[in-house]
């Protein structure tokens, strides 16, 4: 184990170096549990104070790079309308949307976050709570672990993930708020549900959940086939977090139409590997 790891994580209460220990492994059985009733599981005070201060200030320094964009998306990421498709069709409903990345490629090489999501540590132990073996990091250098910026009236609508499994780790909360939403399981490979999803649009709650995180919490969560979202930010403070996420398939990376409309940028990588996905669903 590289030693910074121990002044990033609580590894006293959270070994993930020693995965044999009973300490993590009662961590881990929780979560997997979590994760399979809910779609995701929050681990309180995973990352120390000392190392999100860090990681605010790493953020802060770069802020005037952050990514900005405020394109409303239907929940599939996408701008452009279909009108082939009925009026109901979900794909056909377009969200607000105001909000800022600064894409993983952006980040120093000695980077608090970078550092996080380059370690086997991290990886093994996301893994093992999710049950599944093997994950890998993300290929796209813009989206792999960026920060996330959501302003005064900042909001991000509905919609699902490109990519099988994110960690959130808040590091500021806003005044007021900002809130994380979410359907577990709404859609699954096969099976797009489009009638259930365009009831929670419509604003149907019934299958709606919230979770609250605070500053240092982690949170691992299956957002490729949970529809999810975050209410409108109010007051003055910003709402921080970053994004580390994991895939099933170690080569693909975000369309272009995606990383232009949501990163800024295409680089030549999405242009390569612009190929359906594997498992057939709706970007
Ligand atoms: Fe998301």
């Amino acid at each position: 184990m590289n030693d910074r790891l121990k002044t990033i994580v609580d590894l006293d209460n959270y070994p993930i170096h020693d995965l044999s220990s009973s300490k993590i492994q009662a961590i881990i059985k929780k979560c997997k549990d979590d994760l399979e009733q809910f779609s995701c599981s929050t681990i309180p005070n995973f990352i120390l104070p000392k190392s999100i201060e860090t990681m605010n200030f790493e953020l802060e320094k770069k802020i005037d790079k952050v990514f900005m964009s405020k394109k409303s998306i239907n929940p599939y990421l996408n701008s452009k309308d279909d009108p082939s498709l009925s009026p109901n069709h979900p794909k056909r409903t377009f969200l607000e949307r105001d909000n800022g990345y600064l894409n993983s490629d952006l980040f120093d090489n000695g980077s608090e976050m970078k550092f996080l999501y380059e370690q086997e540590e991290l990886l093994k132990f996301v893994s093992a709570c999710l049950g599944i073996s093997p994950i890998y990091r993300w290929a796209d250098p813009l989206a792999c672990h960026a920060y996330n910026v959501m302003r005064s009236e900042g909001i991000l609508p509905w919609h699902f993930d490109s990519c099988e499994f994110t960690l959130s780790i808040m590091i500021q909360k806003p005044d007021e708020g900002g809130i994380f939403e979410y359907c577990p399981f709404i859609r699954e490979p096969g099976n797009e549900n489009f009638d259930e999803v365009k009831k929670v649009l419509d604003g149907d709650r019934t299958k709606v959940r919230q979770l609250k995180l605070e500053p240092g919490d982690l949170q691992i969560f299956k957002g490729r086939f949970t529809l999810h979202r975050v209410t409108k930010v109010k007051g003055e403070k910003p709402r921080y977090l970053c994004i580390p996420a994991y895939v099933l398939d170690p080569w693909r990376v975000n369309t272009p139409e995606h990383s232009e409309a949501i990163y800024g940028k295409v680089l030549p990588i999405h242009i390569e590997r612009n190929q359906a996905r594997s498992d057939g669903l709706a970007d």
